[in-house]
């Protein structure tokens, strides 16, 4: 059947959101038709959900009564952004000075998680993390709370009351950090099976079993880990792994019948679809061939990676490999809440490594690429009919150095280019959660 305008009612559209639109099909390193672009678009959404992309001069007139209307046009709109590794309890302690990981660490990031003991704090910070996400135009998160399960509801709470879709857990870890951060291995059982009762699937909410990294869990613990896993088959798993050298023989030192730092996951059975893993720079064939066969995924962690000087991810390895990859901020070694900083960041990175990363590649990892990564394509990720509308309306103008680019940039590709050079959070003009704006820059 032929839909056409005046098809729409009450029933099939509330809210209708015009501009220019961007979003993926596929990935572009795959198909030389892998986005769409709509340069005047009309987004039409039923309770929160993409009913159609359609051309707007053809359709606007038709809109019916009471449709809810933003009218972005002039501004380029794509899905809302996807970050796949993240600490909101490290929001205060992003850019602390001068370390590489494990010290890193042990100066700055255990102590400053140390102070979720308190509700209170985990709620402020909670809140004030939620709140960039917006003002970024990230609409999904995959997060690490503290080792304290207060921390967890806080961060759970805080994404419900924004509509935001989120992935979290209680950090496990229970040696080889300091007594006041380690839980007791049963106890970490017990309260990790809680906080799934609580938070699983409770609307956008999804529980992710997450123990710190290898060296700080105690071989019990992985293995209730994986427990965790089998009793809840649609659990996600986020851990850390091969991030930096020092932490690479620590781990060859704990587990020295493993063959590698990934293969001590996978012989607790941590390695699977909706396994998400941060760094994964020092892997070797084996490990990459494991990863790919097993549908876990990579968290890509440019400004992090850059910040604790802890090597170059590459991500050709990973696309001969056919690993699943997304983008990831990791705040607070990463620097930057800002998705269009990270990936100006991983552009360097594959710079440094002789490889290419294209804008459009760089757009599609950072929302269906992500979504894809975590098995979450069916509902974010690109305007397909029936998602869930997380959409980020984008000023190319908001600065005067990208006005000044933006006039000899002329394709498409171009101005993304610049967009992931020069932008940051005062590009973010809105940001919409399920069709609803969360956040509005002020004028
Ligand atoms: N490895 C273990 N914990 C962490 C953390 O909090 N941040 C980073 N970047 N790596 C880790
Ligand atoms: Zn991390």
């Amino acid at each position: 059947m032929i839909v056409v305008p005046s098809a729409l009612d009450n029933d099939s559209c509330d809210t209708a959101i015009r501009g220019s639109f961007l979003h993926f099909k596929s990935d572009p390193d795959l198909s030389g038709d892998a986005h769409e672009y709509l340069d005047d678009g009309l987004l039409i959404l039923k309770q929160g959900r993409v009913q159609m992309l359609v051309d707007a001069a053809e359709w606007v007139d038709y809109l019916p009564d009471g449709t809810v209307f933003y009218d972005y046009s002039g501004r380029l709109v794509m899905p809302g952004f996807i970050d796949t590794h993240t600490h909101y309890p490290q929001s205060e302690m992003i850019a602390s000075y001068g370390l590489q990981l494990l010290d890193w660490l042990e100066q700055y990031t255990y102590p400053t998680e140390a102070k979720f003991t308190e509700r209170e704090y985990a709620d402020k910070i909670a809140e004030f993390f939620c709140d960039q996400m917006l003002r970024n135009g990230t609409t999904t998160s995959a997060v690490f709370a503290t080792v304290h399960s207060a921390s967890v509801d806080a961060i759970f709470e805080a994404a419900q009351s924004r509509n935001l879709c989120l992935i979290a857990g209680k950090v496990m870890m229970d040696r080889n950090a300091p007594a006041n951060l380690c839980d007791d291995t049963e106890e970490s059982y017990q309260q990790s099976s809680e906080l799934i009762e609580r938070w699983h699937l409770k609307g956008r909410s999804h529980y992710a079993v997450t123990p710190r990294f290898a060296p700080c869990s105690s071989p019990k613990q992985l293995e209730l880990c994986g427990q965790l896993l089998d009793e809840h088959p649609d659990l996600y798993l986020q851990s850390h792994v091969a991030e930096n050298l020092d932490e690479v023989r620590w781990v060859a030192e704990l587990f020295p019948k493993s063959r590698s730092y990934l293969d001590v996951y996978d012989s607790f059975g941590l390695l699977g679809p909706r396994s998400v893993y941060g760094h994964c720079i020092h892997l070797d064939e084996q490990d990459r061939e494991r990863m790919a066969a097993s549908g876990a995924a990579i968290a890509f962690c440019p400004t992090s990676n850059l910040f604790l000087g802890s090597g170059l991810f590459s991500l050709d390895a990973a696309r001969d490999h056919g690993i699943r990859v997304g983008i990831a901020t990791d705040v607070g070694a990463g620097t930057s809440f800002s998705m269009l900083q990270t990936l100006n960041e991983a552009y360097k990175v594959c710079q440094m490594a002789g490889q290419n990363l294209t804008p459009l590649k760089a757009f599609y990892l950072a929302t269906l690429g992500a979504a894809e990564s975590l098995y979450l394509d069916h509902g974010i990720g690109n305007f397909d009919t029936g998602k869930e509308a997380d959409l980020v309306v984008i000023d190319l103008q908001a600065t005067d150095l990208m006005q000044k680019r933006m006039e000899s940039a002329l394709s498409l590709e171009e101005r993304l280019f610049a967009l992931m050079m020069l932008g940051d959070d005062r590009c973010i003009q809105a940001t919409h959660v399920m069709g609803r704006r969360q956040y509005s820059r002020a004028t």
